[in-house]
């Protein structure tokens, strides 16, 4: 069914049950929590004659799950740039820092690597519409896939909580808007539910781990760009399938044999809606969700992320930790990426920027070391943002009066 040398399983990461491979198949049913795509391959993966085709997604088909004979949906997502950090390295004497500049993406954001392969899989099962909740990212880049796949689309946002950039793209793609009092998490919910109780619409969340197959391709590409393995990642989590996925993909290199060593990850979230960050610092096992999580970075406002447990178990096996940001250091990153590096991003972009900062301060992460911060998504993604940042404005209302106030600016007044 697959490509060539792939076998594949549904295992749940907590009482480590083995389910067939249904694309149908979403939680495990004794534990209730997001299954985990397990790959096998039947032979070594020849790693340069994948290398051989263009960098993005679908460079690494023998190691996605989709049949053999699918149709690819595809805008030419991923293979985006990895850029080492000029501005911001020099100001915080980082030798090695890279951004894995996601923004570039067909949508703007990271969410296209996992879409083009569920909204793919969607079409191939012969769902005619998919559905999906979400702080905004999710919806935009689900909406573009299911028009391109000829799907209809439902998503559903909390009201009055997604950026701006985000709900426009909604609008232009055409989806049908469902909007929820409450934080993201009640959103899910409502899809969980109507899924369940319908089962006429694919849902696209992160609950579905084929979904986040295609965002495994983050760590493909970061080891693909650099030649060889960080010593850190860092990623922003909101809901916790990012981390997970990125994890995985790093995790089957090794296990594929194509690399021996492992980097080390770091998950960052925003004060307001730190439910991991809270968990790892008890040191307990079990999520305390927050009712009402609350943050400028809307993308990641989330108090229960569904892949909790993947997450923590991904920090965990890596060595690494989670760690909290203010709202206040998350927008002075964005600026500073702005400002110093050139790249826009949104303010949940930006949080792995401010969380390297942090991690460097805390002596979590030398200032040598190879370090990836994944920058998850544009920043015309949420004008608001950018726009709230200090900047110096001349309003003139004559031709002489402009050509002087260009001439004073360029003098350096
Ligand atoms: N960064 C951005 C820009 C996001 O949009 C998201 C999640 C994350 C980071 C966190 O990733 O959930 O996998 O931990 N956005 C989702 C959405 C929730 O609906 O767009 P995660």
């Amino acid at each position: 069914m697959y490509m060539n040398c792939l076998s594949v399983k549904l295992r749940c990461l907590k009482c480590f049950s083995s389910y067939d491979p249904s694309p149908l198949r979403f939680l495990c049913p004794k534990c209730g929590l997001p299954l985990e795509v397990k790959i096998r391959l039947s032979k070594k993966v020849d790693w340069s004659s994948i290398r051989a085709h263009p960098l993005g997604v679908w460079r690494y088909r023998e190691l996605l799950p989709l049949p053999k004979d699918a149709e690819i949906i595809t805008m030419g997502e991923g293979g985006t740039p990895l850029i080492k950090s000029v501005g911001i390295a020099r100001k915080y004497g980082l030798s090695n820092l890279y951004f894995k500049f996601e923004g570039s993406n067909p949508t703007g954001s990271f969410k296209d690597r996992g879409m083009t392969l569920a909204v793919s899989l969607a079409k191939y099962l012969g769902f005619k519409a998919v559905v999906v909740a979400s702080t905004g990212n999710t919806s935009a880049s689900a909406a573009a896939y299911a028009r391109r796949a000829g799907l209809k689309c439902i998503v559903v946002l909390p009201k009055g909580k997604v950026a701006k950039g985000k709900l426009a793209q909604v609008i232009l793609y055409g989806a049908d808007i469902v909007e929820v009092e409450g934080p993201f998490d009640v959103a899910l919910e409502a899809v969980m539910e109507s899924v369940v109780k319908l089962g006429s619409a694919y849902p696209l969340n992160s609950f579905n781990p084929w979904r986040l197959e295609g965002r495994k391709t983050i760590a493909y590409e970061i080891y693909d760009q650099l030649g060889f393995i960080p010593d850190n990642v860092v990623v922003p989590v909101g809901n916790a399938g990012n981390i997970s996925a990125i994890w995985k993909g790093f995790k089957e290199l090794k296990e594929f044999g194509v690399v021996n060593k492992l980097p080390v990850m770091y998950g960052i979230q925003a004060e307001g809606a730190s439910p991991l960050v809270k968990l790892w610092s008890s040191g307990g096992e079990e999520l305390s969700p927050e009712e009402s999580p609350e943050t400028v970075a809307t993308a990641i406002r989330i108090g229960k992320p569904v892949n909790w447990l993947k997450a923590l178990r991904a920090v965990r096996e890596s060595g690494g930790a989670f760690m909290a940001v203010s709202d206040e250091e998350i927008i002075n990153a964005q600026e500073e990426l702005a400002r110093l590096d050139g790249l826009a991003a949104e303010p949940a972009g930006a949080a792995s920027v401010a969380g390297v900062k942090k991690l460097v301060d805390y002596g979590l992460i030398s200032k040598d070391e190879v370090t990836v911060a994944v920058v998850t998504g544009h920043g015309l993604k949420d004008p608001e943002s950018m726009s709230s940042c200090d900047v110096r404005v001349i309003t003139t209302s004559t031709l002489d009066e402009a050509v002087s106030a260009v001439m004073r600016l360029c003098r350096g007044e």
